[in-house]
């Protein structure tokens, strides 16, 4: 099979990477992939979001599958364009990507199908906003509704600095429109775990639950970033919370999703809070995530391109989803001074790694056939072992093989896991 996959980070080369498994597979387009997903796939400079050129690329070439990765192609319809042309996909369509692309729309739903949630208040009159964070409980959560490159959400500590959040969506517009509706609500508290699953809108299959660390420094301190490692299996997901997932939080919101006529196929994220009270939905994203699919996939013994073709065609119950009974670490290697400014265009070598690792590339460029810095996350070291500590051991043994100019990694990916599994 010859199949397109569009996106162009780490999530999209480890996505790739499980898809050469397969012995269906003969041919991967990415569009736009990047200097190293050049290695495993054929790269195509066609932007993630240009969906006019990628249904004329998809139109001109025998692509019989296609992979829409991120969340904006997504929720801008390109898997309904693509469907038009009768290529089957693995994604949802725009109208079930809302989930993610609008925080008000996934927040009423969750309320009206009793789905546990944080407490919450919608406004798109600031003035009334302001007037509610006059006595809202202290610290408190200010959302953009739309998508805002993950960065749409403010946790203000103090009431002053929750009304400048608030200013700051709903005047200054620093998330654009996205920021014209909020939603305040209720702080929750306890560890976050990840977990990722297969839909087909007839069954919902959770894969292996993964843990980020979205801060960019050690002890979970500093700016909030795009992910700087991740781990899985999340100690905190327990076969008990599991359970309570399934019946409380999968299963209502594929039905809700149904009910409300937007049947949701591919990849459903939940981003979950075990509070005191149970788990709680923190976010929902329509996609992968990034780096959680790095820890998922390579623990993953099923073939991924079948799986996404059964969901594709509403036979998900047919096949198998089996993960391997192990852990895995993902370290992300990113530019010093990321998520603010860094420094590009440094030589990345790469040396040899052993069995149990690997590497995804997330910003790179190839350049007279030398990889180069391009991004803030430059790329993603895994290693997976029979235990968590044997896998972090072994990601941080693996990142030391590989080098660039100005790398900056956390050192601590993984810890607060460990101690979890020690307590
Ligand atoms: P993101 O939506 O990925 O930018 O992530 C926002 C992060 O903010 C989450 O991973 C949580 O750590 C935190 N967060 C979001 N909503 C809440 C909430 N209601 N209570 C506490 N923390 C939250
Ligand atoms: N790692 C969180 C996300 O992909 O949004």
């Amino acid at each position: 099979m010859k199949i397109m996959v569009v996106g162009g980070g780490g999530r999209e080369h480890a996505i790739i990477k499980a898809l050469k498994k397969s012995e269906k597979c003969e041919k991967i387009w990415a569009l736009p992939g990047n200097g190293g997903i050049a290695q495993d796939a054929e790269c195509v400079g066609i932007g993630a979001t240009d969906i006019p050129a990628i249904v004329e690329f998809a139109k001109n070439n025998p692509v019989d599958f296609a992979v829409v990765a991120p969340d904006d192609p997504l929720v801008l319809g390109c898997v309904d364009e693509l469907e038009k042309l009768g290529i089957p996909c693995f994604g949802p369509r725009a109208n079930a990507a809302i989930i993610e692309g609008s925080k008000v729309f996934s927040k009423n739903m969750m309320k009206e199908f009793g789905i546990p949630t944080a407490r919450y208040e919608v406004f798109d009159d600031m003035e009334k906003a302001l007037a509610y964070l006059e006595d809202a409980p202290i610290p408190t959560v200010i959302k953009a509704d739309g998508l805002a490159l993950g960065k749409g959400v403010i946790i203000a500590e103090t009431r002053d600095d929750a009304k400048a959040a608030v200013r700051s969506m709903m005047e200054d517009k620093v998330f654009g429109e996205s920021g014209s509706r909020v939603v305040i609500e209720e702080f929750l508290t306890g560890p976050e775990v990840s977990v990722l699953s297969f839909t087909d809108g007839k069954t919902v299959v959770p894969m292996v639950s993964s843990m980020d660390h979205k801060r960019a420094l050690d002890g979970d301190k500093g700016l909030n970033t795009g992910g700087m490692g991740t781990i899985a299996p999340n100690p905190y997901y327990t076969k008990d919370v599991a359970d309570e997932c399934m019946e409380k939080i999968f299963l209502p919101t594929m039905n809700a999703m149904n009910k409300l006529g937007r049947t949701f196929k591919g990849c459903l994220y939940f981003g979950l809070m075990i509070t005191e009270n149970g788990p709680k939905v923190i976010e929902y994203n329509c996609r992968f995530g990034d780096p959680e699919t790095q820890v998922v996939l390579p623990l993953l013994e099923s073939d991924l391109l079948e799986i996404m073709q059964a969901v594709a065609e509403e036979r998900l119950s047919e096949v198998e989803v089996k993960f391997a009974d192990r852990s895995a670490c993902c370290v992300v290697l990113a530019s010093n001074g990321y998520p603010k400014k860094y420094d590009k265009g440094f030589e990345i070598t790469i040396g040899q790694l052993a069995d149990n690792a690997d590497f995804y590339i997330a910003g790179a460029k190839l350049e007279n056939g030398k990889l180069l810095t391009n991004g803030g996350r430059v790329l993603n070291v895994v290693a997976s072992a029979d235990t968590l500590r044997e896998a972090i051991d072994d990601a941080y043994k693996a990142s030391k093989n590989i080098t660039f100019e100005n790398a900056y990694c956390r050192s601590d990916i993984g810890q607060r896991a460990l101690l979890a599994l020690n307590k």
